[in-house]
């Protein structure tokens, strides 16, 4: 069993993980157009993980007899000046995502409520290593600077970097 102000905070954070797989959903569409196959796949996949996030919360309200709702999710951006951009977009919202994952475990701590207190470990971990990653994405593409080949290289970067991703992920 979980409190109405946990369960009210876990479905405010069902919806900041639909809206980060729409987002980035969106942002694979935009680099298809550029022909970025390698940043597309990239964006799937990662489109794909946050659907998980979500799902993960909706199960786990189920399991203490909470009530998962489906957000209403708004229209994410559809255009981006440059694929700098875009990744700093995804950065800012990944960080955004960690307050909010903060503030759930401060609400799970005021409650008592050691259950959820456990289940949000795993996104607190998750949130460090999708920073991390995102950082570090931007660190390549400011190496890689902005010369006549850049997106070429920064493609084949971040193919690269989705390969070893993906490989890491738990078989399911
Ligand atoms: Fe599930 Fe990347 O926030």
């Amino acid at each position: 069993m979980v409190s109405d102000v946990v369960k009210a905070a876990l479905n405010k954070q069902i919806g900041l993980e639909g809206y980060a797989s729409f987002l980035y959903l969106s942002m694979a569409s935009w680099c298809d157009r550029e022909g970025l196959a390698g940043c597309a796949q990239f964006m799937h996949r990662q489109s794909a993980e946050e659907r998980m996030h979500m799902l993960k919360i909706f199960h786990y309200l189920a399991e203490v007899d909470g009530h998962a709702l489906a957000p209403a999710v708004p229209q994410p951006p559809h255009e981006f000046s440059s694929v700098q951009e875009m990744f700093k977009t995804v950065y800012v919202h990944e960080q955004k995502v960690t307050t909010s994952i903060n503030h759930l475990v401060a609400i799970a701590t005021k409650e008592d409520d050691h259950a959820t207190y456990a289940f949000l470990q795993w996104y607190v971990n998750e949130q460090r290593e999708e920073e991390a990653l995102m950082r570090s994405i931007l660190d390549k593409i400011k190496l890689i600077g902005d010369g006549p080949q850049s997106l070429y290289f920064i493609d084949l970067e971040i193919a690269k970097i989705n390969a070893a991703e993906a490989a890491a992920e738990p078989e399911a």
